[in-house]
């Protein structure tokens, strides 16, 4: 380990001894076996990443980083390596929360009799779990090699889940949802969904995984964000095993829970060290899927589904943004990442183009300087989709800055977004504008929400040209304005931190309005 100094080696020695002797010293409580080896993991996995780092670009598993002055090629795919010591490391803990069955008595007729008891379920949750994340970590690199289509992925986490719904059908089977309080005069106090339950934990697998996928594209994001949600979850948990009034079942399930993410957050963090800005390493697909997966198991499995969504209230939001450009009613270029400009060193909101600029609009534009115009001039008689490619293009950095960059006066001031008037009156679709119908009423709405910028036409003022990407990312350099890569992965962590604080607060204290708490 060539990349670190005496003294963190010497430190990193005390840490791992210190994990092998709480494991050796305390075989029978699970939990603090399974915080040893989570440090172990924690540390294995941030050595093994620069060891392993140039195989990987040699195997061709590499990337570039899009929003650096210089291209450079690094390692994609680095989720691989935490997700396989996750694995293992998992699948070393399985026998120590089974331990009391295995040791204890020498008399052979108690033994067998204590294997009678033996919780064949809770094993077969425990390994269905591990089968589902696996499925995951190995599909998502697939998808790093292969490019795996949208249509094809898009289903496959809910696929993956089917050994766990099976464990769950058979051990908890439980399909009803508690009705809340205001609404029980009229739908009674439970309903049974049956087999709904189960699509829809079918769907919170597929959420969780492809949400931070699309949440992605700046150093340290991915992690940063599963981190904040992950240390949640943990919280979480704790808060229940410490409370009085959880019975015997909610402190297993909590229990269970622990032992999914306390692995989960040690391999991220060694992860993350490398991930960080300026990445050293990409994480890949590999990563975020196996994200997703851990917190969908455990979420089901641990019977919080809710509680987990309320988690990933910015990863729903940023859904929600994305879903016009997901579903192609506007058009969605290969990357939506922000785009850096390289004269500033900032990121700024990147742009997709909607329609193409004719000739006269230029003379136009350059004529009147129209507020509304940013500063893109796109080459006379250019066709809508290489126009429409060139976007994509450029948020890859590959642009010339002066010719792609966005209008500072036109990006993030409010005197430059339309009046409420204006924009009833201009909610009627345009009829020379390419839009599909639909995708010009998402634009007209996201844009009179503030949560787009769109650039029309200077020769009418009403034909839409290009307009910021829909996601968060861009939404938070649209209204705090450009900054560096590594205070945007910081803003997304705080909002998602943020997100977390009223997700406790609802599920802690405003739930007493809605449910009856025991
Ligand atoms: C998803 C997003 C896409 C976004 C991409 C970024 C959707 C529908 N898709 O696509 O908009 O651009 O993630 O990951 O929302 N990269 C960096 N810096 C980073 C991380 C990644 O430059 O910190 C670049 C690298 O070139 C890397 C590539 O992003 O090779 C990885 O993209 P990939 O994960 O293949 O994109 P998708 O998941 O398909
Ligand atoms: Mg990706």
């Amino acid at each position: 380990m060539g990349h670190i100094s005496a003294l963190t080696a010497w430190l990193i020695l005390a840490a791992e001894v210190g994990a092998v002797f709480i494991i050796l010293t305390t075989a029978h409580d699970p939990l603090t076996v399974n915080v040893g080896f989570s440090i172990l993991a924690g540390i294995t996995t941030w050595s093994a990443i620069p060891a392993l780092s140039e195989i990987f670009v040699k195997a061709g598993l590499k990337g570039m980083d899009l929003s650096k002055r210089t291209k450079h090629i690094i390692p994609e795919s680095m989720g691989m390596v935490a997700g396989l010591i996750y694995l293992v490391t998992m699948f070393v803990f399985i026998p120590f929360p089974f331990m009391k069955w295995f040791t204890g008595s020498n008399d052979g007729d108690l033994q067998e009799l204590k294997l009678l008891t033996f919780p064949n379920l809770k094993l077969a949750e425990l390994l269905s779990a591990l089968l589902s994340i696996q499925s995951m970590v190995f599909l998502g690199f697939a998808d790093d090699v292969l490019d795996i289509r949208w249509r094809f992925k898009m289903p496959l986490p809910a696929i993956a889940s089917i050994p766990l719904l099976m464990v769950y059908w058979v051990h908890l089977g439980v399909t009803h949802i508690v009705v809340p309080i205001p609404l029980r005069p009229i739908l009674g106090q439970l309903i049974d969904l049956g087999v709904l339950y189960y699509v829809y934990m079918g769907m919170v697998a597929i959420f969780c995984t492809h949400s931070i996928n699309i949440m992605a594209g700046i150093n340290g994001v991915e992690v940063g964000q599963s981190l904040v949600i992950a240390c949640s979850i943990a919280i979480n948990d704790m808060i229940f095993l410490q409370s009085a009034s959880s019975g015997a079942p909610a402190i297993e399930t909590h229990l269970f829970s622990l032992y999914f993410i306390l692995p989960f957050i040690g391999v991220s963090l060694g992860l993350l060290i490398h991930n960080w800005y300026p990445s050293k390493v990409f994480i890949g697909d590999t990563y975020c899927y196996f994200a997703g997966m851990t917190f969908a198991v455990v979420g089901i499995l641990a019977h919080y589904s809710k509680t987990l969504l309320l988690f990933f209230i910015p990863q729903i939001f940023n859904f929600l943004l994305s879903a016009p450009q997901l579903f192609r009613l506007v058009p969605c270029p290969r990357h939506r990442v922000p785009r850096y400009n390289r004269q500033t060193n900032l990121m700024e909101p990147s742009r997709v183009v909607l329609d193409e600029e004719d000739d006269l609009d230029i003379e136009f534009s350059n004529s009147k300087q129209d507020s509304k115009v940013g500063s893109r001039q796109s080459a006379p008689g250019r066709s809508a989709s290489s126009a429409f490619l060139s976007s994509a293009g450029a948020t890859a950095q590959d642009a010339d800055d002066s010719h792609m960059k966005p209008s500072s006066s036109a990006v993030g001031e409010g005197s430059n977004l339309p009046s409420t008037t204006t924009l009833l009156q201009d909610f009627r679709p345009f009829k020379d504008s390419k839009l599909k119908r639909s995708g010009w009423y998402c634009i007209k709405l996201l844009e009179a929400l503030g949560l787009t910028h769109v650039r029309y036409d200077a020769k009418t003022g009403k034909r839409p040209l290009e307009m910021t990407n829909l996601t968060i990312l861009n939404l938070i350099l649209l209204k705090a304005g450009p900054m560096s890569e590594r205070n945007l992965t910081i803003s997304v962590m705080v909002v998602q931190f943020c997100c977390s604080l009223v997700a406790f607060v609802i599920r802690h204290r405003l739930v007493a309005f809605v449910y009856d708490v025991v």
